[in-house]
């Protein structure tokens, strides 16, 4: 069981914290590009406790800055978009997008005071549909060649959604395979027709039961995890019977992102990003190995399901997620529908704004957490002392050699798994319309 300190240690975030410091060590998802389309490319972001606005300048660039202006703190959510940044319409003080004043209109003539404010200002790229923001000090580490990033945009779409909750215990239930068997059960199979865009719903690999029967009838997987360059490989096997194996490979991407198989031709790749201590965004980029994405009818599902500005979902606590009992006991575990990211947001929601570590008991199922939880541990010790590398934070040629990682589902004989999976995935690589490279087994 687990201290009070040590469940600080690795839940808070806020600048100077020590899981603040190793998240910032990272480029973290800050927006869906689809937030800066429109008229007026600026929102307003609250990404790891620092309030910030996010904005495209008239020019076309992006910027990422404080919220509140220097001069006297107005709310530059309301700021104008100008060419080569921003102004403050409170007294007219302009900025660039790296956060250096530019201009103090209402100062005397020849006045250089606007030299020596600067507010603070983080580099922003776009990549897969998401803004992404790095927050540390120093230069940022590299893109890895996942491919989620390497994928042509026809074959990504990202979406994401509110989490009332601490970013750990939403990333945790990612890396808890076990649980997919009981939260995720539904008591009827839907038409694998009727899957795309789904989690679950496909047809197991050999093409036999739906995986949700596989997950509802298997309920007790043997995990096996694996520490990778990028984080842990998780290994969940279910044994069928009749000397056949089901092997579902799913992976931890440090500090805060999974990538798991959503269906044959599907994977996921989601992070866990901190709104703040309580409050967190998942963001997933979903890629295709086979046909382009349909964007249209993967964003039409999940609108469905949030409000925007915020993306929060429709389901949450002041609604009790739709809880139905009538359901719950004929035709989900739950009671709460059919989406499982909700079922998933109750699970993380339902802890806590935080969990309380010390009141948990770890047990068998929860190998892969407590191993990312040393992981974790080991990066803040690293960062505190300042030195040792952490994981993924590398320079462009390494970077480059950083593929994959591999999710997937597949049907082994007996216990002759080890190579199944790889081999299915070399399968799928081989059979993509686009040049999904893998470099070796990582
Ligand atoms: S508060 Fe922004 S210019 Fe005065
Ligand atoms: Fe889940």
């Amino acid at each position: 069981m687990m201290n009070q300190a040590s469940n600080d240690e690795i839940t808070r975030i806020g600048p100077g914290t020590p899981a603040g410091r190793v998240l910032r060590c990272y480029w973290l998802p800050a927006a869906l590009a689809v937030e800066l389309d429109g008229e007026r490319p600026l929102v307003p972001v609250t990404l790891m406790g620092e309030s910030l606005v996010l904005f495209r300048d008239r020019d076309g660039d992006l910027g990422l800055v404080e919220r509140h202006c220097p001069h006297r703190g107005a709310d530059l959510c309301y700021a104008r978009l100008e060419g080569g940044g921003i102004r403050c319409p409170f007294h007219g003080w302009s900025f660039d997008r790296h956060g250096q004043c530019l201009e103090q209109p209402a100062e005397p003539p020849g006045s250089t005071m606007h030299e020596k404010i600067r507010m603070r200002a983080y580099p922003v790229v776009e990549k897969a549909g998401i803004v992404w923001a790095y927050l540390g000090e120093g230069e940022p580490p590299a893109f890895p060649a996942f491919d989620c990033f390497t994928a042509p945009d026809s074959h990504v779409f990202a979406f994401k959604g509110l989490w009332e909750c601490n970013w750990l215990q939403a990333l945790e239930v990612g890396i808890d395979p076990a649980h997919a068997s009981f939260l995720h059960r539904f008591l009827e199979d839907e038409d694998p027709d009727d899957s795309y865009g789904k989690q679950f719903r496909d047809l197991s690999p050999d093409g036999g039961a739906p995986l949700t029967a596989v997950l509802r009838d298997y309920d007790r997987p043997r995990l096996e995890v694996e520490e990778t360059e990028y984080g842990l490989r998780i290994v969940a096997l279910r044994d069928l019977g009749d000397e056949r194996m089901h092997v579902r490979v799913t992976n931890q991407i440090f500090p805060c992102a999974i990538t798991i198989p959503m269906s044959r031709t599907m994977n996921i790749t989601q992070w866990h990003v901190p709104v703040d201590d309580e409050n967190c965004y998942w963001y997933s980029i979903f890629t295709s190995y086979a046909e382009p994405v349909d964007h249209e009818t993967m964003r039409a599902q999940r609108l469905k399901e949030h409000t925007l500005p915020d993306y929060a979902p429709i389901r949450n606590k002041r609604n009790q997620y739709g809880y139905d009992p009538q359901e719950q006991a004929t035709r989900t575990f739950t009671g709460m529908g059919f989406d499982i990211n909700v079922h998933d947001q109750w699970a993380c929601e339902g802890m806590g704004p935080i969990q309380d570590r010390t009141r948990e008991h770890l047990a068998t199922s929860d190998v892969a957490i407590s191993r990312y939880r040393r992981l974790l541990r080991r990066a803040i010790k690293k960062v505190k002392n300042g030195e040792g590398s952490l994981p993924l934070v590398v320079d462009a040629a390494a970077a480059r050699n950083i593929t994959g990682p591999v999710a997937i589902d597949s049907i082994a004989p007996g216990d002759d798994w080890k190579g199944v999976w790889d081999e299915r995935d070399r399968e799928r690589r081989a059979q993509c319309s686009w040049q999904a490279e893998r470099k070796k087994r990582a």
